[in-house]
Formats: C-alpha cells, structure tokens, sequence
C-alpha cells in the first residue's frame, strides 16, 4: 500500500463522517506491519464533548482488531484544510500513548498538500505512563 493510495482512503473515509454541528468532515487511516488499513471518520454527538476525531476512531478501530502500538507502521488524517491538517491536542496525547513514537503521521488536505511527521515532532515532552510510576 503506497501512500498515495493510503491518502485517497483517509479521504474516502470522511464520507463516515457524522459531523452535523461542524460540518467539518475528517477521515483518517492506519496501516498495519502486515498491511491491513483500518479506517475511522469524527462522529460528532449533540452532547458536543461526546464526539469523537476521526483519527482516534481509526487507531481505536486497528485496536479493537487486535493491532497494537507496534504493529502500526503509517497513520494519514485528512479534512478539507488549507494546510495539511493538525491533529487536535486530544488525538496527539492518544496517538502518543497508542502509535509508534517514529512511524510516520502524514497529513493531508482535499487540494493534494500533505505533510509527513511523527508524534514526537507533534507532542514532545509528552505526558506518558512513565510519569504516573
Ligand atoms: N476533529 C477531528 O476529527 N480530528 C482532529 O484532529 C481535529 C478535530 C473533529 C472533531 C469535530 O468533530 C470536528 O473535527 C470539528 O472540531
């Protein structure tokens, strides 16, 4: 799976968004070590706190396959920014604790910009389980 093809998922992956208070569609994609792509979408509640980012939803569905942290070798989020989107401060803390530290974290927009990182560059000095001993 080439990035090109892993970018137009996450972008696909905004059609599952259920964002009727933003409107503001994100789609998002990991890849597995053995090549398998799980897909989350925002799915927004009433109860705005309750909602949900697209790219927690995709990382929590990986998991809920049985993936783990290590497993994990490329994560794309997509929305229709003018930049490559920038992951709330939420999905950086979960993608910390849930995502290798130097996978790549590539992020797009609709106007075929995209930005490749990591979630140390993203979160550094991160706040981790290590703390809590
Ligand atoms: N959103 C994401 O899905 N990911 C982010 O990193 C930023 C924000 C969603 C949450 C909400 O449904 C909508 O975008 C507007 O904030």
């Amino acid at each position: 799976m080439n990035k090109n093809d892993l970018i137009r998922k996450a972008i696909d992956a905004r059609s599952l968004s259920y964002s009727p208070y933003s409107h503001f569609a994100v789609g998002s994609v990991v890849l597995t070590k053995d090549g398998k792509v799980f897909a989350g979408a925002n799915i927004e509640n009433s109860s705005y706190p309750l909602g949900m980012c697209g790219e927690r939803n995709a990382i929590y569905n990986a998991y809920m396959h049985g993936y783990k942290k290590e497993d994990l070798v490329c994560l794309v989020i997509a929305a229709d920014t003018d930049e490559p989107v920038s992951p709330c401060g939420a999905c950086r803390q979960v993608i910390s604790e849930l995502y290798p530290e130097d996978a790549p974290i590539i992020l797009t927009n609709l106007k075929g910009q995209d930005k490749e990182t990591t979630i140390k560059e993203l979160l550094p000095y991160a706040f981790t389980g290590e703390d809590l001993k």
